[in-house]
């Protein structure tokens, strides 16, 4: 019989191999100070393109002070309980009324966390019967509901309409042939690998065609697209059709938290049948308020979007002016695409990092395939004209240098923290 610990050692996974020269600098590095767009890492001063404060509001002086004025008069374990048990508050049904309205939507419920959120909402919504229809490449927690998801599940290819229907048309015939269940489409409001919107509109109006229900995961959309900050549904004028709309508090937030949003009835029914939620102390009333305050701010200082987009719009354009191929993004997320394998992109990062001191994310084989790199940027509204000069300067140089091949080394360097 094998011992499950002595495989595991053995074999520590795709990414776990790089672990011992990786770990602290590739991987789970240590940013430190306040959140900005300039932060220490290992001792030196970068710009950072990590994080998704899409708003800036992660080290805002009033979100400070509403997150320590909030832990200061109610601790970090009230209310203690689940929901359904013994944690809830005013406060928390305050925000959930709040959300609903910004999302035009009758109703929603909090989540402690979105993954967790959507895994959860996916399994107490579906039953053996019903098929779902989703995305190629949907957010991990997605795929992972799907696993919990214990009928028939379809993908269709990234964004394409006609292989969407064509998959539709499977399951339509499945459905009629079993007499029984029905189908759940679900997609992004923003793919955050990529930064390009899913087709929301288009699928909504294949509503007409088919028959089926329409959850949409706008992580990166919400507080960053639409007239009022609502999302990609608000963006694309088809927020009436989406059936249940998710996001999480990770990103424009800057916060913990999710929540999702649709009719009264609907969200009842999720809020009595979900398991993630129902077996799950509820969320902290500090973040609870300190969620409350970046709502207010989010409705109210629009000034924080338009400052985002300005930013994003000018890394965009200097990147594309200077050739570098950042595909089909139409949202702040900025994906720069390169060719080079594993150990090149880690010098690359390398000389960025302790060279030019820019801190960016770097996606690689086995996430994409072999040969390709993604540079991932988010740009804020905390950042300025001089972070993204630099980075412009930085990444030009750094370019010519892959092209020329100076950065072809045997391995990953070893830039593993040492205890
Ligand atoms: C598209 C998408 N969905 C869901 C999540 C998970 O949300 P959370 O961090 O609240 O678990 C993320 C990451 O934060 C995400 O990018």
């Amino acid at each position: 019989m094998a011992d499950i610990f002595e495989r595991l050692l053995k074999n520590a996974g795709p990414l776990g191999q790089h672990r011992e020269r990786a770990h602290g600098y590739f991987s789970f590095p240590k940013l430190e100070g306040e959140i900005g767009s300039r932060m220490k890492f290992r001792g030196k001063d970068m710009v950072v393109w990590s994080l998704n404060n899409y708003l800036g509001l992660a080290n805002h002086p009033e979100v400070r002070k509403a997150d320590a004025d909030a832990a200061a008069a109610y601790g970090l374990a009230s209310p203690m309980g689940a929901r359904m048990m013994s944690g809830n508050s005013d406060q928390h049904e305050q925000l959930e009324s709040e959300l609903a309205a910004f999302v035009s939507k009758e109703d929603s419920i909090l989540m402690n966390f979105g993954y967790q959120g959507i895994m959860s909402t996916i399994d107490a919504i579906c039953g053996r019967h019903d098929i779902i229809v989703y995305d190629a490449e949907s957010h991990a927690c997605i795929i992972d509901g799907l696993r919990l998801h214990t009928g028939h599940r379809y993908v269709f290819k990234h964004n394409d309409l006609e292989d969407f229907e064509k998959q539709m048309q499977r399951a339509t015939a499945l459905i009629e042939k079993q007499s029984a269940g029905g189908i759940l489409v679900i997609t992004e409001g923003v793919f955050g690998m990529a930064g390009d919107q899913g087709k929301l509109k288009e699928i909504a109006a294949l509503k007409n065609k088919y028959s089926f229900r329409l959850v949409v995961d706008d992580a990166h959309g919400f507080g960053t697209l639409g007239q009022t900050g609502a999302g990609a549904g608000e963006a694309q004028g088809c927020q009436d059709a989406i059936d249940l709309y998710f996001s999480t508090f990770a990103k424009s937030m800057a916060s913990i938290g999710a929540f999702l949003a649709g009719d009264k009835a609907i969200i009842d029914f999720i809020r009595y049948n979900i398991r993630s939620q129902i077996f799950a102390k509820s969320l902290p009333m500090p973040l609870v308020i300190g969620n409350l305050k970046r709502l207010e701010m989010l409705r109210t200082m629009p000034e924080l979007k338009e400052k985002l987009w300005s930013n994003a719009l000018k890394l965009q354009a200097g990147l594309k002016e200077r050739g570098f191929d950042i595909g089909k993004t139409d949202t702040p997320v900025t994906p720069v695409y390169m060719i080079g394998g594993v150990e090149e992109a880690t010098a690359m990062v390398m000389d960025l990092r302790e060279n030019y001191k820019i801190f960016c994310s770097i996606v690689i084989y086995p996430v994409i395939p072999k040969g390709h790199i993604i540079y991932r940027l988010i740009p804020t509204a905390a950042h300025t004209d001089a972070d993204i000069q630099e980075t412009l300067i930085a990444f030009t140089e750094t370019k010519a240098k892959l092209d020329a091949g100076a950065y072809k080394v045997e391995a990953i360097p070893d830039m593993a923290e040492k205890k």
